[in-house]
């Protein structure tokens, strides 16, 4: 299984959904993978506590893209681009600067399958696998909607958001229609969810009766994400008893039943 975390806006969850969410599932037991296509690097760093970014690595989704353009290297296994992290069945196919210079040479040379490619040889030694993306729709995002199973969306709740939302639902439709038939919106994920507070509520409201498949569970604001993110550690091995970390083992029950 195949997640995309996909959302055009930056700072509303993406890669602290990617990281948790993967982090719940492999200490339950699934041999879980994340691969990090933003070149902020944020999900690797978060994973893998001795990760540098500002320098280049020899494993990396970058190295695994500009090895696709030496076609000689082309038959190499994925699998050599991954680190394991320091908890159990957790790997991770990190990000690093080179991404940014890399993305006019792949779209010169119509590496738009790549990425799908590499995934289908992955997918056979991992249960799940999450992609967390750079805030842009751009040709990274695209791969990776490409080659997913599925999309979860993390949502903010302002009414901007809102609005934004639409556009990159019609986005993932479209890259439905032409690349990848198979890809499902399988939900939008609420993040700092206020429940006092009366305008989330009425938005979260809104999606949902304008049919969108909204998780039941909502993630709480809380500053043990910051704490969790400052000391590299995912919430279920930082907090396993928090409230966040709760909502995340809720909302990956989700997942399973969706
Ligand atoms: N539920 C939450 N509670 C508190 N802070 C959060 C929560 N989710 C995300 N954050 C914080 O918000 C910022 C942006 O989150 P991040 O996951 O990096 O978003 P994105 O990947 O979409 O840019 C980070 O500083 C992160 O620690
Ligand atoms: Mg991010």
């Amino acid at each position: 299984m195949i997640r995309v975390v996909f959302n055009q806006k930056g700072g509303v969850g993406k890669s602290s959904i990617t990281a948790n969410l993967a982090a719940v599932a492999a200490h339950s037991g699934k041999r879980t993978l994340v691969v990090d296509l933003d070149p902020q690097c944020n999900s690797s760093q978060y994973l893998l506590s001795d990760f540098f970014d500002g320098q280049e690595h020899d494993q990396s989704i970058a190295r695994f893209f500009s090895d696709s353009l030496k076609f000689k290297l082309m038959d190499k296994d994925p699998q050599e681009y991954v680190y394991k992290t320091d908890y159990d069945n957790l790997d991770v196919l990190p990000a690093d600067e080179e991404l940014y210079d890399l993305q006019v040479k792949l779209e010169a040379k119509h590496k738009i399958y790549k990425l799908r490619d590499g995934l289908n040889k992955l997918r056979e030694r991992y249960d799940e696998i999450y992609v967390d993306t750079p805030p842009a729709f751009n040709f990274f995002t695209l791969s990776a909607l490409i080659g997913a199973d599925s999309v979860l969306i993390p949502f903010d709740c302002d009414d901007f958001s809102r609005r934004a939302l639409f556009n990159l639902l019609d986005n993932v439709e479209e890259t439905r229609q032409d690349h990848n038939a198979s890809l499902r919106l399988e939900g939008i994920v609420v993040n700092q969810f206020l429940p006092q507070a009366r305008l989330p509520k009425k938005v979260v409201q809104d999606l949902i009766d304008e049919g969108l498949p909204v998780f039941e569970t909502k993630l709480s604001s809380s500053v043990k994400m910051r704490e969790s993110h400052d000391e590299a550690k995912p919430l279920i091995y930082l907090a396993p008893k928090h409230k966040l970390t709760q909502q995340f083992v809720e909302l990956y029950k989700e997942l399973q039943t969706a």
